[in-house]
Order: structure tokens, then sequence, then C-alpha cells
């Protein structure tokens, strides 16, 4: 069961939420073909150190980078290096902040200059299926309300869900219970309360939901080849709904 927030633990990942939010907008305004992913790394990691936080993924688990990149048919946790960023590409940039002890966790995908019309649908697409997982984060709602909102919507546009990933609570720790699929049955699972806080992050792609892990035991990517999106928010649940933490 995930872990009830207070206040003041709310009013840290407020705090981290922005500071992540405002980050996440400064990558996204500077990336251009030609760059590597390595330079959104630094940027990342300057940014947020002139305003006292740090990357809740560096160390996670031996993540050896600040943020993950990923790239086309790379789903999520690919590792920055030297590979250069090109025109047409889309780009995943997932990122974390720990801010006063707590985590906040964002995910966006955009267009590296002119993309397919396809490419700019799937983007479209998995933004809104992120929009409507929010919009079930209401008290006595239940996990499985928002997988079947995000897998409905998807589906409906013959895209696919990837299950073997999911969201999660989020807090003290980058992945706390419960876990958060983007599919699955209205009225099922885990009841949700105010005060969970939870990174919703649904993860799509064109053609088939298999995915395969690389072997530097990190990079996730799509099985068939074709283009995966990816759109992260985390969100805290009060009475009047879901208020989303990482916004600037
Ligand atoms: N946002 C990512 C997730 O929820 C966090 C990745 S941690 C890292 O899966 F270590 F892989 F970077
Ligand atoms: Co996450």
């Amino acid at each position: 069961m995930a872990l009830i927030k207070t206040p003041k633990q709310i009013q840290a990942l407020r705090e981290g939420g922005k500071i992540l939010a405002n980050a996440m907008a400064v990558l996204i305004d500077a990336v251009r073909p030609g760059m590597t992913t390595n330079d959104l790394d630094a940027l990342f990691v300057k940014t947020i150190q002139q305003h006292g936080a740090e990357s809740s993924f560096l160390g996670y688990r031996g993540y050896p980078k600040s943020i993950c990149t990923s790239i086309n048919d790379e789903v999520v946790h690919a590792i920055p290096g030297k590979r250069v960023i090109a025109e047409g590409d889309i780009l995943s940039l997932d990122c974390g902040v720990r801010f006063k002890g707590f985590c906040t966790d964002m995910a966006r995908t955009i267009p590296v200059g002119i993309i397919t019309a396809e490419a700019q649908k799937l983007i479209r697409i998995t933004e809104e299926s992120l929009r409507l997982g929010v919009q079930e984060l209401v008290p006595d709602n239940t996990i499985g309300d928002i997988g079947a909102a995000i897998q409905t919507y998807v589906e409906a546009e013959n895209f696919s869900v990837v299950r073997v990933l999911v969201g999660h609570g989020v807090g003290e720790d980058v992945h706390e219970e419960p876990q958060v699929p983007n599919y699955g049955q209205p009225h099922t699972g885990p009841r949700l309360a105010a005060g969970m806080v939870l990174a919703i992050e649904p993860m799509v792609n064109i053609g088939s939901a298999r995915v395969v892990f690389e072997d530097d035991g990190w990079t996730v990517r799509t099985f068939d080849g074709t283009l995966s999106a990816h759109f992260e928010d985390t969100i805290v649940i009060t009475e009047r709904g879901p208020e989303i933490l990482t916004q600037q």
C-alpha cells in the first residue's frame, strides 16, 4: 500500500517538482541536432544544482548517469553518452530530482526538427493518455482505473502500451509501492487515497508492446524496431483530485 505523505513532505515534493519541471523546460529548449545525449545530462545537472537539488537517478541501482535519453525505438532508460541527436529523431527525456529528501519523476518525448506525421501522432496520443490517467487520481478510485483509462485510449488509436514497465509510488525512494500499470480493469486493484504520491508514466509503441533489454543492463528497446514515446508526471492525490507536482 502506498505511503500517505504529510503536508510538509508534500510541500518538499512540490518544490522539487517545480525545480524538475523547470530543468525539463531548459533541456527541451536546448535540444538541437548535433548535440550529444551527454550534453543534455550535463545541462540537467548544472541546472538542478543551481536550485540545491540532485539527480535521483545517479547511482540508483548503479545507474551511471543523471538522466535517461531514449531515442526512437528506445523505450526508456537509455544511458546518455556520445550518441549524437539527429534531425527527425524523437527523443524521450526522463529525469528525476531529490530535494529535501524527496524524489519527483518526469518524462517528455519531443521531436528533433521535422518528424513524420506518424511520430507526431504517437507523441500526441501518449501525452493525452497521461492526461487521461492523471484524471483518475481521485480518492476512492483504484489503481486499475488509471491503467484502464490509458490502455483504452491508446489501443483505440491502434498503438500499444508497454506492460513490463509500470508507474509507481514515489517519495523518499525513487520507486515505492504501489506499482501502477498502464493497462488494467476499472474498479480493480488498490484503492487511491488523499496524500498518495504517484508517478504515472505511459510508454506507448507504434507496433508491438513487446520490448527487449540491451546488454548494457539498462536500455529498453521495442522488439519490432517501431518508435516508442514516454510521458511521466509526479502527482499528489488530494481530496479535490490530482495535483501535478512536476509543473512550473
Ligand atoms: N523514471 C524512471 C523510472 O521510473 C527512473 C529511472 S531510474 C534510472 O523507471 F536509474 F534508471 F535512471
Ligand atoms: Co518513474
